[in-house]
């Protein structure tokens, strides 16, 4: 009785009092204020205000106006030493708007409640980034073809290019695929052609790209297939020739895409039944590496190497039930495990440093994301990658490789067009 008395007399108070109704509005507010300040929201504020347009350089319409501060080896700067910032003025597309993505990438129309991880922009230490401008990179591309070769997580970087460039283009028709093909999760390759600008932007799956093919005769009925360690996949005299290049790998690189499906490894005529998979994935690096030094003209390609993007499971893998639904925020203020603890970036590591001395003559830039990558948690398609209309995945089968777009990947794009337009010497 008592207590049905007092709920009625507040609420009747709040409609009938209002000095009280702003006095519960402050308090509710307060409280409100205080909690989001010490909660985990306080780490978009400590210090990392958007700095607004004054420390941004914006470049518009010309390369010169790139700030070129400190820097690596090769006397630029390094994209890559950084931090991610928020900014309201991301993303750079809306999903809606972009009809290359395809359903695993679309978290947004896939149930994804949040919208946080569209919001931040990546801000190098030592000097600016300069902003994505489609037309000045299209222009750029002008009768030349831009090839990604690699594993999904290169097909997921692809399509975020295509809706970054695609943004500018207002007649929707005379951006499409050569062949007519879809982009679902295709085996093979796509070729989307910008018939304003005559270039081709183009993907080809090639997840290890060394060759994967049948094992040599009389091999026994367990080996359903080889890696040869020594050849490059079998598309790259499809590719070799165009303008750009942009490689990836190392998600495949484990036994369960390999020996678990029969999937073994071989050098020249012999199979390397007891080869592991470091080893071989290092010696398919290393062949990687030398054809580009041979095979690639370095006058007319420019290379880029993409490094590994890390994955994101927590408590169990991909293939275990691992999770990361919950993660709404990058991680911004506990330090990062070491690079060298995750097997798929130490092997390019270790092949790149023992080819240090060579490096420079390559034409051959490393896109060297994997930190800023690993501080991204919040990026992944996690149970939002079953397509539009179909609902969250089950709570165990969980996507945390792949990233959702817009998201991530834009700013491995981003980098890639800051490199390209750094160099204005170079004729790619
Ligand atoms: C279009 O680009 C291709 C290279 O991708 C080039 O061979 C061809 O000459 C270009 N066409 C025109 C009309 O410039
Ligand atoms: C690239 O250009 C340089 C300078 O013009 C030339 O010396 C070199 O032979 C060229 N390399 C190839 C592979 O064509
Ligand atoms: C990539 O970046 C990390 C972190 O900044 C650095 O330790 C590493 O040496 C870089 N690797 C390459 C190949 O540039």
């Amino acid at each position: 009785m008592q207590s049905i008395d007092l709920f009625g007399k507040l609420k009747r108070f709040k409609v009938l009092d209002p000095s009280l109704t702003f006095l519960s509005f402050f308090l509710t507010a307060a409280l409100l204020v205080s909690c989001f300040f010490y909660s985990d929201y306080r780490g978009y504020f400590y210090g990392r205000v958007n700095p607004g347009p004054m420390t941004l350089p914006v470049v518009k319409g010309e390369v010169d106006g790139v700030v070129v501060e400190d820097g690596n080896v090769r006397g630029k700067c390094d994209w890559f030493d950084g931090e991610w910032v928020w900014d309201e003025g991301y993303p750079l597309y809306q999903e809606k708007d972009c009809r290359f993505i395809d359903g695993g990438f679309r978290c947004k129309e896939n149930g994804r409640p949040d919208g946080l991880y569209t919001k931040w922009r990546w801000q190098p230490r030592n000097c600016g980034l300069p902003r994505f401008d489609a037309k000045l990179m299209l222009e750029k591309l002008r009768n030349k073809r831009l090839v990604f070769v690699g594993d999904s997580i290169g097909r997921n970087q692809w399509e975020s290019l295509l809706c970054m460039l695609s943004s500018v283009v207002s007649e929707k028709s005379s951006v499409y695929e050569v062949n007519g093909s879809p982009i679902t999760k295709h085996k093979g390759f796509l070729v989307f052609k910008f018939r304003e600008y005559n270039c081709t932007v183009e993907y080809y799956r090639a997840p290890f790209l060394v060759l994967q093919s049948r094992p040599p005769p009389k091999s026994p009925s367990k080996i359903k297939t080889t890696l040869k360690l020594d050849q490059m996949d079998w598309t790259s005299v499809q590719w070799r020739d165009s303008d750009i290049l942009v490689f990836n790998t190392g998600h495949w690189w484990n036994y369960e895409k390999t020996i678990r499906g029969g999937c073994y490894f071989q050098e020249g005529k012999e199979l390397k039944m007891e080869m592991n998979i470091d080893d071989a994935y290092k010696k398919a690096m290393e062949t990687v590496f030398n054809w580009i030094r041979n095979e690639v003209n370095p006058n007319k390609t420019r290379t880029f190497f993409r490094t590994f993007a890390p994955v994101h499971f927590s408590g169990g893998d991909w293939k275990n039930g691992g999770t990361c639904h919950k993660e709404t925020l990058p991680e911004l203020r506990h330090p990062l495990a070491p690079l060298e603890t995750l097997p798929q970036y130490k092997v390019l590591n270790d092949v790149l440093s023992s080819l240090a001395s060579t490096l420079p003559t390559m034409n051959m830039d490393i896109l060297n994301i994997t930190r800023m990558a690993l501080q991204r948690k919040d990026g992944h398609s996690s149970l939002y990658y079953l397509g539009p209309g179909v609902g969250p995945a089950p709570i165990h089968r969980q996507d945390c490789s792949h990233w959702c777009l817009p998201g991530v990947p834009d700013v491995w794009n981003e980098l890639l067009f800051a490199m390209l337009m750094e160099d204005k010497d170079n004729p790619v």
